[in-house]
């Protein structure tokens, strides 16, 4: 291995800055040549590539975005727009891929392994959604935003005694959701992984209504409802004023947090070391504090995240 290349790829994620100069200054200190493929795929595709030295990532550790670029580009499924970007990597003689990004790029390193381009995946998402890992890049920086954004939440709804609704990413995944939950001491969490209907949920706050609850959060994963609607249906009911807030965007940005710069870089480090190794179509991971690897065809299709139905119950007796 002489020559590699790193993209970031998908939503971006505090701490993929990190990722990427722990890829570099690792590459560079093996003696390899290190190329940053702007806007994931995409630039791969369009050949859109530049050598970078370590001076290229000063000043990233702690930035928030990718200075890379990331694209969701759906046409990497297709075949033939895969095989121009593998020749593409071909004709410049890398030999091996650092992705970084969440389970889309996971397939797209995949996929290219299988044409001949070897690929080491870094999970990179603030869903904390990808199986292998216990943890993915920007997770942490996202939750710490979320929970000041529940703080800030907190004040104005004690204040006015309102029900607030607060929407969190995390696609169809409820870690991000849950842990905020906890810390944040939100009153009711709605996640994916559990069975929810309004009118339940309904009974739940007239309960802690009952019980002299002044004003209550209720967070909630995106994609389930419409906050919007489910306010106006939980005021209905209730008679109480209720308000949703979605935290959208706000929540992929920022400086990463400590955890998260010292996770992207160890597994930057590792993927080349892996790719050095002469392993290919891997992920990397984190597991009991360890830096592990799978095959990426394994983590995608048999190893599930498990749902941490014990922080739920606690979270619950903590209502
Ligand atoms: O995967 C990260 C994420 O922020 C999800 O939480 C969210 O559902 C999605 O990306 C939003 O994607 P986009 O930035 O393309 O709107």
């Amino acid at each position: 291995v002489k020559k590699i290349g790193v993209l970031t790829s998908g939503g971006d994620a505090p701490g993929m800055n990190a990722a990427i100069r722990g890829v570099v200054r690792t590459a560079l200190s093996e003696k390899l040549e290190v190329f940053g493929v702007y806007d994931g795929y995409l630039g791969l595709y369009e050949n859109r590539m530049k050598q970078l030295d370590r001076y290229s990532v000063s000043d990233m550790i702690n930035k928030g975005g990718t200075f890379l670029g990331s694209a969701r580009f759906s046409d990497f499924y297709k075949k033939k727009i895969r095989s121009i970007a593998a020749n593409n990597v071909k004709k410049r003689k890398i030999d091996g891929l650092v992705v970084i990004g969440g389970d889309g790029s996971y397939i797209g390193a995949q996929k290219l392994t299988e044409i001949g381009v070897p690929c080491i995946s870094i999970p990179g998402t603030i869903d904390n959604d990808v199986a292998g890992t216990d943890y993915t890049i920007g997770y942490f920086t996202a939750l710490q935003t979320v929970v000041e954004a529940i703080d800030r939440l907190r004040d104005t709804s004690s204040s006015h005694q309102r029900i607030s609704i607060v929407e969190v990413m995390g696609r169809y995944c409820g870690d991000l959701t849950l842990a905020a939950a906890i810390a944040g001491g939100c009153e009711f969490i709605v996640l994916p992984e559990i069975h929810y209907t309004k009118e339940e949920l309904v009974i739940e706050i007239e309960a802690g209504i009952a019980k002299g609850k002044k004003h209550a959060i209720v967070a909630i994963t995106e994609y389930i409802c419409d906050v919007e609607k489910l306010a106006r249906y939980i005021q209905k009911k209730t008679n109480r004023e209720t308000r949703a807030t979605i935290l959208g965007h706000i929540q992929r940005g920022g400086a990463p947090v400590v955890y998260d710069r010292i996770l992207a870089s160890r597994m930057g480090a590792y993927a080349v070391e892996l790719l050095i190794q002469g392993h290919q179509g891997k992920c990397v991971g984190v597991q009991n504090e360890k830096m592990v690897f799978n095959d990426i065809t394994n983590a995608l299709k048999n190893m599930k995240r498990t749902f941490k139905r014990d922080w739920l119950i606690t979270a619950k007796k903590l209502y």
